[in-house]
């Protein structure tokens, strides 16, 4: 047998890979005993979590319960997040790199912790001559360069909340989350690089502000210099000028509770608006911080390399506040992985000699396809571990990532966890459990999360079920912002009991368990769909549709893809007198495109004279998905309008 088939034989049944020796041996965690220590000393195990920061004042209380499922952690604690992520490291780390950056046209810059400390004081004395106090949201729409992490712990360093809005979001997308914050401060840039072009991002920050309902004030970052120049007006400042005018400036951290809200971030759900998850100082900074330090063995000489995006909660958790907290250096890249080349990620591993790299398997699947040659040309031996997130990774993609970027020496990690679970939740540790390609792992430590069925018992091995956590974790989200009764009933009401005070967290993902306690996650069971490790609202991108003229109704759905793992499927009703030609399709994506961003532009628009409904009128979904994936349809006589299912489907194969 040659060693590809041999893998291959060994996937194929599922065989457990073990972590390599050498791994184990220098690993942050390594003892398999942590398990069952943490369960038999819950919830106080999570002090473990809290002392790997800095309090100006410990907690009275690790957890208080008294208004389930508001749970507080670390209760009495006080603290401040850019302390722990900067002036903590000053004196041994001081002039170590704190970020390494990289732009996509090649140019770099680095941020010693001493570099990084200087201008995150400066900006968050310019924010707070701006007039920013503590508790005041300041949102951020930027892309990839360090003046995002910078205002981010300006922010945290003067006790303002950040809400990061994607930079690929639009306008509109933008102006929904500064109104729903009452935010009045926003800082963005003039623009990024895509693919060697410039974009002109200015525009559509000022065409969301033009949305906004309130006075605001915008900081405006010069990404683009001198070639592509951007004109300010009245209400907007230049950053570089405000961080030179209080240059030297020393602002001492404020003091937050545990319980302060450190950040919001916008993430979609079922109904059509986003909802505001709201993280805590105290609690989501332990979490994080402990689990980079567990799950990513985060060592301070690392080089540590998260390829997300920081629009999105990974790339908050695993590129700035856990790293940070750990005095590591963590690498930011600017742009996309296949510019000017498709080794340009194996360029940045080998140039810097990266360490850990953790990805998402929709950018896995696409190095998949460009082939292996890439990787091969480059020096990657720096590597000690990988890590996957957002979404399911199919064996096979597991199996190239494992080979062709790990050399079959690191572990991989594949970590399941949400915007809302601020932190990770279900994988193996490292050093400790083996590895089943396309298995998660067993719950972290700590985490007690199951499968159940309908009625919230678990479920055989095998079968599918969904996933539950039937206890707190101090990097939960303590709410929805302004709308506890969205957070209890998104979160709390499928599996709660009040009555007995059982309280199970329920985070809508399908999934199935094995013998020997390993969760394999299935996907979504809401209407949100997963196009490339985004998450996006069914019902968001139909009211993006509806919006359009000339459209009476529209249902959305995710169909599976090679390289997006999802892709959005819109079956749209036009109104009488509406052609379903071409320019309509192009007007509808352009729609989506206006009120959401390019990541939820569909895939396919199916014009159609009919949704399949039920005889209660409810459109089924399932159905849709079906003919999306050109599967064979089951039975279809409970519809109300069995027919148009063919004609669906006739229209979809281009019949
Ligand atoms: O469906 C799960 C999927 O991503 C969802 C959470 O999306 P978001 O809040 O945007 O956070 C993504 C990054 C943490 C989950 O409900 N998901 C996340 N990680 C995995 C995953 N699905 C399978 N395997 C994973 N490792």
């Amino acid at each position: 047998m040659t060693k590809e088939t041999e893998l291959e034989a060994r996937l194929e049944q599922k065989e457990r890979f073990e972590p390599p020796a050498s791994f184990i041996e220098q690993a942050n965690v390594s003892d398999p005993d942590i398990y069952e220590e943490f369960e038999e000393n819950w919830p106080d195990c999570w002090e473990r979590a809290a002392e790997l920061l800095e309090w100006d004042e410990t907690h009275d209380d690790v957890l208080v319960d008294d208004d389930e499922p508001f749970y507080e952690w670390f209760v009495g604690g006080r603290l401040n997040a850019s302390y722990n992520c900067l002036d903590r490291h000053l004196a041994d780390r001081g002039d170590e790199l704190a970020i390494q950056w990289e732009g996509e046209l090649g140019e770099t810059r680095e941020y010693t912790y001493a570099e990084l400390h200087r201008e995150v004081n400066e900006f968050a004395a310019a924010l707070r001559e701006l007039g920013v106090g503590e508790d005041d949201v300041v949102t951020m729409y930027m892309p990839m360069i360090p003046e995002l992490p910078i205002a981010m712990l300006a922010c945290s360093r003067i006790g303002a909340p950040h809400s990061v809005v994607f930079a690929g979001f639009s306008a509109d997308a933008l102006a929904t989350r500064m109104n729903a914050a009452e935010s009045e401060y926003l800082v963005t840039c003039d623009g990024y690089y895509r693919r060697g072009d410039a974009l002109d991002h200015l525009s559509k920050a000022n065409e969301g502000v033009d949305g906004v309902d309130h006075d605001t004030t915008t900081v405006v970052v010069d990404r683009l210099g001198d070639d592509e120049p951007h004109e300010l007006d009245d209400t907007q400042r230049d950053y570089a000028e405000l961080v030179e005018s209080q240059s030297g400036a020393d602002i001492d951290p404020v003091s937050r509770d545990a319980e302060d809200m450190l950040f919001l971030m916008y993430t979609s759900g079922t109904t059509g608006k986003p909802k505001g998850v709201k993280h805590t100082t105290g609690g989501y900074l332990s979490y994080v911080t402990w689990t980079a330090r567990a799950v990513l063995d985060v060592k301070p000489d690392d080089t540590y390399w998260c390829a997300a995006d920081i629009g999105w909660i990974t790339g908050h958790s695993y590129i700035v506040y856990g790293p940070l907290a750990l005095g590591t250096t963590s690498v930011m890249y600017e742009g996309t992985p296949d510019y000017p080349d498709k080794d340009r990620l194996w360029e940045i591993v080998d140039r810097y000699d990266v360490t850990q790299l953790y990805t998402a398997p929709t950018a896995i699947r696409a190095f998949m396809k460009w082939g292996s040659d890439y990787p091969a040309a480059h020096d990657l031996s720096s590597l000690r571990l990988l890590g996957t997130v957002g979404e399911p990774i199919n064996p096979r993609a597991w199996k190239w990532y494992y080979k062709h970027i790990g050399d079959e020496s690191c572990p991989v990690v594949d970590t399941w966890w949400q915007t809302e679970t601020g932190g990770m939740m279900i994988t193996t540790l490292p050093a400790i459990g083996d590895m089943k390609p396309g298995s998660a792992g067993p719950p972290l430590p700590g985490i007690d999360a199951r499968v159940v069925d309908g009625a919230g018992e678990e479920v055989a091995p095998g079968k599918a079920g969904y996933v539950t956590v039937n206890r707190p974790w101090p990097g939960m989200l303590r709410t929805l912002y302004r709308n506890d009764e969205r957070f209890l009933s998104e979160y709390w009401e499928a599996y709660s009991d009040p009555d007995a005070d059982e309280w199970v967290y329920f985070p809508e993902d399908g999934a199935k368990i094995d013998d020997d306690g390993y969760i394999t996650i299935l996907g979504r069971v809401d209407d949100v769909i997963n196009v490339s490790g985004h998450r996006l609202g069914t019902m968001e991108i139909e009211s993006a549709i509806v919006g359009v003229e000339g459209v009476a109704e529209a249902a959305v759905v995710g169909g599976d893809h090679e390289l997006k793992g999802e892709a959005v499927y819109a079956y749209v009703i036009l109104e009488d007198g509406y052609d379903d030609d071409e320019a309509m399709r192009e007007r509808i994506v352009a729609g989506v495109e206006e009120s959401i961003g390019p990541i939820a532009r569909p895939e396919s628009v199916v014009f159609t004279p009919e949704l399949p409904k039920t005889r209660s009128g409810k459109i089924m979904r399932r159905l849709l998905e079906d003919i999306a994936n050109g599967e064979e349809l089951g039975n279809t006589s409970t519809l109300r309008n069995p027919d148009v299912v063919s004609d669906i489907e006739a229209k979809v194969r281009g019949d």
